[in-house]
């Protein structure tokens, strides 16, 4: 299979995304053809490295001995970074030196950090090894990690060098993992690309079967989506905001709920229902539209319940989100499948009634 490559020009950096079966093997062929510095450190988790490492430094050879640090969001935060820096300096890496990222999102957001500042920055590439990353966070070059009072308060935009995707990583995913990736592609779907919409459902099988033909193509379509916009807006001015599709009250219910009982993908599953309702309500989307987005979300699988989640508690935590200017919310709005609006309009009623309509408690 010939690699599929997706440039990214971004103002900061331009690099390529390249996407194909065992692509990790081919990792020392990209770096190179990328004149990338040919001491490299490879950043991943134990656990990653427990299924894939071999693999990995295999495909890499010669490359220094591999810095494990902890994933998972609990540990998202400075002090494992640290131990990035740690390792860097204690095998005196320079700027000479790629940092070769393999992982989740949270190792993603963290190693790039790590690359971004060490000696004020080193060349990064990214091998994302969930289907998270590899539609979302390994492009765009948002990276940082946690602050004990907030999510992601402390980062930076830092494009890579370079990005690998190797659908086949996904096999070793667990089920409610690839799950949680998969909602962040029906919000590509619902922001730019009905045929992607379309594509997951009569899909759905041999995704789920992992099947890197069925793969390729949803994960290549959200790259281009999500890269194009990056590449029209990189540091969030205006355009970019239309990927918070659904996020508004995603990341809610995932702050209310302490980041432990959803997904972050399965609190976006539940932010993109609430955004359909609202726009539902005011006559913005047609009823087979929002029908359609239901019966997609629920053909992957139940979601955990929001039943004894209060809709007050949600508004509440959007306010201090920020996502409120003057007692309105600023909403990305479905107006069909594959297209939206932003509004400023929102009022705590109409964002209450939205979220009731999808389940939530008084
Ligand atoms: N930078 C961005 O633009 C951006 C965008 C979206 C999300 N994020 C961040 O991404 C993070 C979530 O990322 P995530 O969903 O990838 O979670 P994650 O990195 O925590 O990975 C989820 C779990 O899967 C395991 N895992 C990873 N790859 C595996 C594989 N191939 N086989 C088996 N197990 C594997 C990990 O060990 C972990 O337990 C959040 O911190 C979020 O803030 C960043
Ligand atoms: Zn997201």
């Amino acid at each position: 299979m010939e690699p599929l490559r997706i440039d990214v020009p971004a103002p900061s950096r331009a690099y390529t995304i390249t996407i194909v079966d065992r692509g990790v093997d081919r990792l020392r062929a990209v770096l190179d053809a990328a004149k990338l510095p040919e001491r490299r450190f490879l950043v991943s988790s134990p656990v990653v490295w427990r299924f894939h490492g071999a693999q990995i430094a295999k495909a890499l050879g010669g490359a220094e001995t591999p810095i494990l640090i902890a994933d998972g969001e609990k540990n998202k935060h400075l002090a494992t970074v640290s131990r990035v820096y740690d390792a860097l300096t204690k095998a005196n890496a320079d700027r000479a030196s790629t940092l070769v990222v393999v992982g989740g999102g949270v190792i993603g957001d963290m190693a790039g950090f790590a690359a971004a500042t060490y000696l004020r920055g080193i060349p990064l590439v990214h091998v994302p090894t969930t289907l998270l990353a590899q539609v979302d966070s390994a492009i765009g070059g948002k990276v940082g990690v946690n602050h004990p009072l907030g999510k992601n308060l402390i980062g930076a935009f830092y494009q890579p060098h370079a990005v690998v995707i190797d659908p086949l990583l996904l096999k070793t995913l667990p089920r409610r993992e690839f799950r949680a990736g998969l909602y962040e592609v029906i919000k590509y779907g619902m922001t730019s690309s009905p045929s992607l919409f379309d594509r997951i459902g009569r899909e759905r099988t041999a995704i789920f079967d992992r099947s890197p033909e069925a793969l390729t193509p949803i994960i290549a379509e959200s790259c281009r989506i999500k890269a194009d916009i990056v590449v029209k807006d990189e540091r969030e001015s205006g355009l970019r905001r239309i990927l918070n599709f659904g996020h508004t009250a995603g990341h809610a219910l995932e702050a209310v709920t302490k980041y432990r009982r959803y997904r972050h993908g399965e609190a976006v599953a539940y932010g993109m229902l609430v955004v359909a309702a609202l726009a539902r309500a005011r006559n913005a989307l047609a009823e087979q539209d929002q029908k359609a987005l239901a019966a997609l979300i629920s053909s992957l699988g139940p979601l955990p319940p929001v039943a004894d989640v209060s809709a007050n508690q949600i508004v509440d935590a959007m306010k201090h989100d920020k996502k409120m200017v003057a007692g309105r919310l600023h909403v990305v709005l479905p107006t069909a499948i594959g297209a939206t609006t932003i509004v400023d309009d929102v009022t705590e009623k109409e964002m209450r009634a939205a979220l009731k309509a999808v389940g939530f408690k008084n």
